[in-house]
């Protein structure tokens, strides 16, 4: 047991780190392969993908959660590449929610996600953050390199009318790209309870397209929306790093995510488990802890809870991501890790 945490063994209270951080979420990559090839995400030539064999099973999965749901985690997030790409997906979900995780949600593209819902939800799953960058059908296909909008609305409206609400949709505004439609999406938020949440564009992807005059400051982000309206502080369950709003009246939310501009870090309650088994405590760590290999030589739930709490106490305080350095040597890619 880590005696750097104020945790008790059995204990279903939440697991603190050293900077006072509760980490009681997780965020699960189950595959790095992905139907699009977004721009800010992915770069254009090629990417060599896992190999089936690097990567987690669903078993080795859902023992994992077990030994983290022992120590508080009751947060589960499936992210990708896109992960409605990996087969057996509702098994994974009903697996998870069994152990006890109630809060189970998944970030999707949406393209294959309205004929699923109604098996998503019945498996255990919550709720869906759909990435939509765009709400113009050409420049979604440019963003995305070919994806088919229509596709995403259908799931969204999937989505609302199954229950998995409410429907956050993901947007990395990026100057000279989408930063003119923030407006319209933030409008959207009036008439429907979607929770649209701004999320600044952060330098993830080596060769990508991001420079420091790309990125849209949260800043410029709430001075744009504020045209609509005014903007009431939001509290909405959970402390992650989302800031919220709603504009006075509206039926939906705001959320703004700043990794670049703003204390961020502060309120990370997070670790990152990538689809080749390696928990990442920092989006942004050069260091990870690989649980596969252990998983695959017969660890003790024991051992493979000391991991656990080995990723815990390696959370650094911050990304570091104002440093000249970091941004130059950026992590890969953002497929292989999930968001
Ligand atoms: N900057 C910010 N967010 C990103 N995402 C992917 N790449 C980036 C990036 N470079 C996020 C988007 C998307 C989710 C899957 O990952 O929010 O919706």
């Amino acid at each position: 047991m880590n005696n750097n945490s104020k945790h008790t063994e059995n204990s279903s209270g939440p697991l603190i780190d050293k900077f006072n951080r509760k980490i009681d979420y997780l965020r699960i990559s189950i595959t790095d392969k992905c139907n699009l090839k977004c721009v800010y995400c992915t770069p254009e030539k090629a990417l060599k993908h896992f190999n089936t064999s690097e990567i987690l099973t669903d078993d080795e999965i859902i023992r994992f959660v077990k030994v983290a749901h022992r120590h508080g985690l009751s947060k589960v997030r499936i992210t990708g590449g896109e992960p409605l790409l990996r087969k057996n997906i509702t098994g994974l979900i009903s697996a998870i929610r069994d152990i006890g995780i109630h809060d189970l949600s998944l970030t999707t593209n949406g393209l294959m996600l309205a004929s699923l819902v109604g098996k998503l939800k019945d498996a255990g799953l919550t709720r869906v953050n759909i990435s939509l960058d765009t709400l113009d059908a050409d420049r979604y296909k440019v963003i995305t390199r070919g994806g088919n909008i229509a596709l995403v609305w259908k799931a969204i409206k999937a989505a609302e009318s199954a229950g998995l609400t409410p429907v956050k949709i993901n947007i990395v505004p990026i100057k000279g790209i989408n930063d003119h439609e923030v407006e319209a999406f933030a409008a959207l938020t009036i008439d429907n309870n979607y929770h649209i949440r701004f999320i600044e564009f952060m330098p993830a992807v080596t060769g990508g397209i991001w420079a420091s005059d790309k990125y849209v400051k949260s800043g410029q982000i709430l001075k744009k929306i504020s045209a609509l309206g005014n903007l009431e502080p939001f509290k909405f369950r959970g402390t992650g790093p989302s800031r919220n709003f709603r504009l006075k009246g509206a039926k939906g939310v705001i959320g703004i995510i700043s990794p670049l501009s703003d204390h961020f870090c502060k309120h990370c309650n997070r670790l990152r488990l990538t689809a080749n088994g390696r928990l990442r405590p920092c989006l942004f760590s050069k260091e990870t802890i690989d649980i596969k290999t252990p998983l695959r030589n017969g660890i003790s739930d024991d051992q493979l809870e000391r991991l656990f709490l080995q990723s815990v106490k390696a959370k650094p305080k911050g990304h570091g991501l104002k440093d000249k350095q970091i941004r130059s040597s950026p992590i890969s890619t953002m497929s292989e890790i999930g968001g």
